[in-house]
């Protein structure tokens, strides 16, 4: 794909997800600024690239310093969000600031530099429990943890500010994203981290459905949204459309990294803390099913996830055993 010429800000480019996005489109030509305050986001991840990269170190609730890394900007991509579930339960008003206030930032001052677009992170929570899958984009919002309501909140704003301004605005509904640097003791990583020790997956419940979403093809999708100029104000689900139970995934891991022995399957309610993953808690209100029809990109974007589950779990347990102080901070 070719982005020669486009001068693109990624919000959060220090991240997970922004780090492959920013990598990615230096690699298709275009000139890439970050804003990051580094909470979880590290200079690491941009390792190979950094040279390339116009780094603004601060925070988006900083509406002036927003506005310096505005300028001269055609696109903005923003991946800077708080995203721990224990998180926004502890503090919902943190994580409102982090996520719905410093994106009314960044569109305000989008607004105020003439950027000519703006892609944007929501979140497959958005949807809150599964009334049916595979959930498309018209499924009810019902969100059942606060980042959730967050994250709508600017879905809801971004249609605002395209009718009011003219701005196109483009919410990408993540769902589970996995992949090189992913960073927080979610389900996957936190099995992948008792991998590399030889120890077993530890299950709790283990009916749960995922989606799966290799970062590149999240990244792929993303990049298409820039290209497309017919977009207005839309919404896309980022996923495979296949949903894995834990269980299934354990048994996934077990077998693809020649692990000896089943899962572990641990009694343990909701909110309480694991005896067996130490210092673990399972999440509270956990979604039961979450399973996200992805034909509205395919049919708009003709987009296609490529990584089969498989295969990404391989490509994250090579990277993490390649970075093992990395490994190290994971935060379980
Ligand atoms: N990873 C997933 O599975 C997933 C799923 C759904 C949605 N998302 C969304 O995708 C986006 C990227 O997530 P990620 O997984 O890469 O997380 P991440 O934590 O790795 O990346 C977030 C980045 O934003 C930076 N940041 C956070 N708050 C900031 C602030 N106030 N000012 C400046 N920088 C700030 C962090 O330092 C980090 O570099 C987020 O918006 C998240 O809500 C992720």
């Amino acid at each position: 794909m070719n982005l020669k010429g486009l001068n693109i800000l990624v919000t959060g480019g220090a991240g997970f997800i922004g780090s492959h996005i920013v990598e990615s489109l230096i690699n298709n030509g275009a000139k890439v600024r970050i804003i990051d305050n580094f909470s979880t986001g590290s200079l690491e991840n941009l390792k190979g690239i950094i040279e390339k990269v116009d780094i603004i170190e601060g925070d988006i609730l900083n509406y002036n310093l927003l506005l310096k890394a505005c300028k001269d900007i055609d696109v903005i991509s923003h991946q800077a969000a708080q995203l721990e579930i224990i998180t926004c339960m502890q503090d919902p008003i943190f994580d409102l600031k982090s996520n719905t206030e410093a994106s009314l930032n960044v569109f305000n001052a989008a607004v105020k530099s003439n950027v000519k677009k703006i892609i944007y992170a929501s979140s497959a929570c958005i949807y809150g429990q599964a009334e049916y899958i595979p959930q498309d984009e018209e499924h009810p919002n019902k969100p059942n943890w606060p980042y959730g309501v967050s994250k709508l909140a600017v879905e809801k704003y971004s249609k605002i500010y395209t009718d009011y301004y003219k701005i196109p605005m483009i919410g990408l509904r993540y769902g589970i994203t996995y992949g090189p640097r992913e960073w927080y003791g979610r389900v996957l990583t936190i099995f992948l981290k008792r991998a590399l020790e030889k120890k077993l997956p530890v299950v709790w419940g283990g009916e749960q459905l995922r989606d799966f979403i290799y970062v590149s093809d999240a990244v792929d999708l993303h990049n298409l949204c820039i290209k497309n100029n017919d977009l207005v104000n839309e919404i896309f689900n980022v996923s495979t459309g296949i949903g894995t139970s834990i269980k299934d995934l354990a048994e996934i891991v077990i077998k693809t990294l020649n692990l000896e022995g089943s899962p572990i399957f641990e009694d343990l309610d909701e909110g309480n803390i694991s005896k067996e993953v130490e210092g673990r808690p399972r999440l509270p209100l956990e979604l039961k099913r979450m399973v996200l029809d992805n034909k509205k990109a395919k049919k708009i974007l003709k987009w296609e996830p490529k990584i089969k589950l498989k295969e990404g779990i391989i490509k994250e347990f090579e990277w993490l055993k390649n970075n093992i102080t990395k490994w190290k901070n994971i935060s379980i």
